[in-house]
């Protein structure tokens, strides 16, 4: 129910999930609900996160106190996240609300700058307030939203925390927040915080208290969501996404390193390794006439797509120098290396003209970097591919081809060996099936590993509670993944021509 402000640093650059949760509520029938969640949002946090996003986002703070605000009322069953948007023919008026509207602006903010002013209430009566429409204390705007500004004058985490003895600016841990709620409520509430992995710094982010049915405070054991865990701790029991054993910041300020004029775009270079169907079957028949033809093909292994400049959350560059064709003379001193190791999926186009295309429009990017010529940018993705060989890695961790895996398991064992987060894709087709299609790995431009972070494509960011590691990957995670040893049975069709047909055309897909 949070997605709407997309509540991890490290999913900053990708576009809100948000409308992706909303279609699955749609799909819902099942209306009832056990508990109201009454989230109260540190609009600090909330502005680093949204500016986060994007480097021309800016916020407007309650002032000239820094205060908690309301984010919404959810109505809730235990155990699952909703229900959520519950009439479909329910519109939102702002008309109704003006009476308290000056409340309203001060205390349930729409902090991101540049927005429409109603944009979250909005979104909050249609998605959550819909739902609570059911009690009849709630059954429209003026309640709905009134109840949560009268909630928010007996319940606010400013005074509670306050009371307390947590205070903006100092150091404190999840227990000691935990505690000072609990102190104050004498009831169990929800702690959410966000995680700026690049900084190793948490967050408080929300804090949710209950109210049942008859709008009375409760605990919100049974509560969850898709990034809380109940922990146990000496003393008592607390329902988070926040980590029991850092510090969590809660700053008064949005720190100088999130504001935007002192942020420069970051350049990450994934380093892609392909695993080519074509590997599995007869290359030499494949590429019959072509240069990449060679019998030592026949052995499994990882190949190189390219090295790609890109730049974190939005387009990134290419073909940086129109006009500018590769001088394949340059590249003989490793010609040998480069047909095994960077060749050709595609029958009918030679392998120089693979090359040609990666250097024009990847190529041509790496100016800033010392990949800027030929040389150097065809012999590091040789180097890089030897240096990290995704068959070995797996392998080690009895991951080989003709087996079927889980996308977590793959991404353990690459992150472990290699301390760094790759960015891992599969080819899925029509029935469902899945295949490992690509291994990418991140580089800074000083050529240096480093995580992967997402770039627009069609990656999604998962993260582990228990280890906050991120995992980045296409792939369908609850369902195992074919690394195909041989073509799978699929491809092999009745005339040799559509078999290779569907080859090339599988193959194609898996690059675009
Ligand atoms: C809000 O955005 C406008 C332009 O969109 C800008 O002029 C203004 O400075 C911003 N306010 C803050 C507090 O950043
Ligand atoms: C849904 O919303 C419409 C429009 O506001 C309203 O007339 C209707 O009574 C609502 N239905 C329910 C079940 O609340
Ligand atoms: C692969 O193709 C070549 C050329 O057509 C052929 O001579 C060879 O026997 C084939 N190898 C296998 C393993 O099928
Ligand atoms: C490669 O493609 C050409 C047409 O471009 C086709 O004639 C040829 O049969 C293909 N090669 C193989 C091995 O199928
Ligand atoms: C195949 O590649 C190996 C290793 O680079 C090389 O020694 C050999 O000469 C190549 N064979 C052909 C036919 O190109």
């Amino acid at each position: 129910m949070l997605k709407f402000w997309c509540v991890f640093l490290t999913i900053i650059f990708s576009p809100c999930k948000g409308r992706d949760d909303d279609v699955r509520f749609i799909a819902d029938n099942n209306h009832d609900f056990d508990v109201l969640i009454f989230t109260q949002v540190w609009p600090v946090t909330g502005c680093i996160t949204w500016m986060e996003r994007s480097k021309t986002n800016s916020c407007k703070l309650p002032s000239p106190k820094k205060i908690w605000t309301i984010h919404g009322v959810w109505p809730t069953r235990f155990g699952t996240v909703g229900p959520a948007f519950c009439n479909a023919s329910a519109t939102f008026d702002l008309n109704t609300l003006k009476p308290f509207e000056d409340q309203l602006e001060q205390f349930w903010i729409n902090i991101r700058n540049g927005t429409q002013l109603d944009e979250l209430w909005k979104h909050e009566w249609l998605k959550h307030g819909t739902c609570a429409a059911q009690l009849e204390e709630l059954d429209n705007e003026n309640k709905y939203f009134g109840q949560g500004l009268s909630w928010l004058q007996q319940y606010s985490m400013s005074s509670v925390l306050q009371k307390g003895g947590v205070l903006p600016d100092d150091s404190h841990t999840l227990i000691s927040i935990h505690k000072a709620v609990v102190s104050v409520l004498n009831k169990n509430p929800s702690i959410h915080c966000v995680y700026d992995r690049k900084r190793d710094e948490i967050f408080l982010d929300e804090i949710r208290i209950c109210f049942d049915k008859t709008l009375t405070l409760v605990d919100c054991d049974g509560v969850v969501d898709d990034s809380e865990v109940l922990i146990d701790y000496p003393g008592g029991k607390v329902i988070t996404n926040c980590d029991l054993n850092k510090p969590i910041s809660y700053p008064s300020e949005v720190p100088k390193y999130y504001r935007p004029e002192l942020k420069k775009t970051e350049w990450k270079f994934p380093f892609v390794n392909i695993y080519k169907l074509f590997d599995m079957i007869n290359l030499s028949e494949m590429n019959s006439g072509h240069k990449c033809a060679n019998s030592t093909y026949d052995k499994q292994r990882w190949t190189i797509h390219g090295i790609w400049p890109t730049r974190v959350g939005s387009k990134s560059p290419a073909f940086c120098k129109k006009g500018k064709s590769l001088d394949i003379h340059l590249l003989e001193p490793f010609l040998d290396k480069l047909t095994l190791n960077w060749i050709n999926v595609e029958n009918g186009s030679s392998i120089t003209s693979f090359w040609q295309h990666e250097w024009a429009k990847h190529g041509t990017c790496c100016a800033e970097t010392g990949l800027g010529n030929e040389q150097n940018y065809f012999s590091q993705g040789l180097e890089w591919s030897q240096k990290f060989s995704i068959l070995q890695i797996l392998e080690n961790a009895y991951i080989t081809p003709g087996g079927k895996f889980k996308v977590v398991d793959m991404h353990k064992v690459i992150y472990e060996h290699l301390g760094h987060i790759p960015s891992i894709h599969c080819v899925s087709t029509r029935n469902g099936a899945n295949y490992l299609s690509e291994i990418r790995l991140c580089f800074s431009k000083t050529l240096e590993l480093i995580d992967c972070s997402v770039t627009g494509n069609a990656e999604v960011v998962y993260r582990s509670i228990a280890t906050r590691v991120e995992l980045l990957t296409n792939c369908n995670l609850h369902r195992e993944i074919t690394y195909p040893d041989t073509l799978p049975q699929m491809f092999i069709g009745s005339s040799s021509q559509s078999w290779l047909q569907k080859v090339i055309d599988f193959v194609k897909r898996s690059l675009l």
